[in-house]
């Protein structure tokens, strides 16, 4: 009784200038949201081509383009509305020529062989709206250079919030979430060892996949 749960309104969240803008806004003042994701991030000490997927309004994009001046940012993004407010807010902080926006699915297998090739894809906090995740990581990993590194980012199905009577976006996103073992599954093609599933508290999961292992 403790099923992943997708509710229909969850998508429409993002629809429309006002909604991204609204997004934007709480992302922006709340970035606690993304220290785990940082601190995980600088262990992987990878430079180069970076690719944001679900990347919203950029603010982990853009924070990224502050922190490590060299590195060169693609920010794929399925809602045209959260691309065009992340291209507004780059501009006014002077990063529009740093962060390439790209409006596309990462579900769709002939985008990503058109971007290039990665050192570092990262996603945050997108994965559990992924319509088919087993295809986008499929994508991903085809993205990826040599040695390069998948670092997915997502908030974790958690008991204790599952069944908070709320229906806000963050206890709709809590229950629509993945928990450890069903991404272990999701990963069961590739050969042991290669990834790493890790539960981050409170409710967080992060997984890290490295090419050249595998
Ligand atoms: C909760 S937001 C996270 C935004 C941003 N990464 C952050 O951490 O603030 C999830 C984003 O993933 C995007 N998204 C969902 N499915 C996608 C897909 N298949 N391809 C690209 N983007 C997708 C949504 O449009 C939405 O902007």
């Amino acid at each position: 009784m403790f099923e992943r749960k997708i509710e229909v309104d969850q998508e429409q969240d993002f629809e429309g200038l006002e909604a991204a803008r609204q997004y934007a806004a709480g992302a922006q003042k709340s970035t606690m949201r993304y220290r785990a994701f940082f601190e995980r991030l600088e262990t992987l000490d990878k430079v180069g081509r970076y690719l944001d997927v679900g990347a919203g309004p950029g603010t982990v994009a853009g924070m990224i383009a502050q922190k490590y001046p060299r590195v060169e940012l693609i920010a794929l993004e399925l809602s045209p509305d959260m691309a065009a407010v992340g291209q507004e807010l780059l501009k006014n902080k002077g990063l529009e020529n740093r962060v390439k926006f790209v409006v596309g699915d990462a579900t769709d297998t002939g985008l990503l062989p058109s971007l290039g090739k990665f050192d570092l894809i990262y996603s945050t906090y997108s994965l559990h709206h992924w319509e088919n995740p087993r295809q986008v990581i499929d994508n991903l990993m085809t993205a990826l250079a040599d040695d390069g590194v998948l670092f997915i980012h997502d908030l974790r199905r958690v008991w204790w919030l599952y069944w908070a009577p709320s229906r806000s976006g963050f206890f709709r996103s809590i229950r629509g979430a993945y928990v450890k073992e069903e991404i272990e599954t999701m990963l069961a093609d590739f050969s042991p060892g290669c990834y790493e599933v890790k539960n981050e508290i409170p409710f967080l999961l992060s997984v890290i996949i490295k090419k050249s292992t595998l």
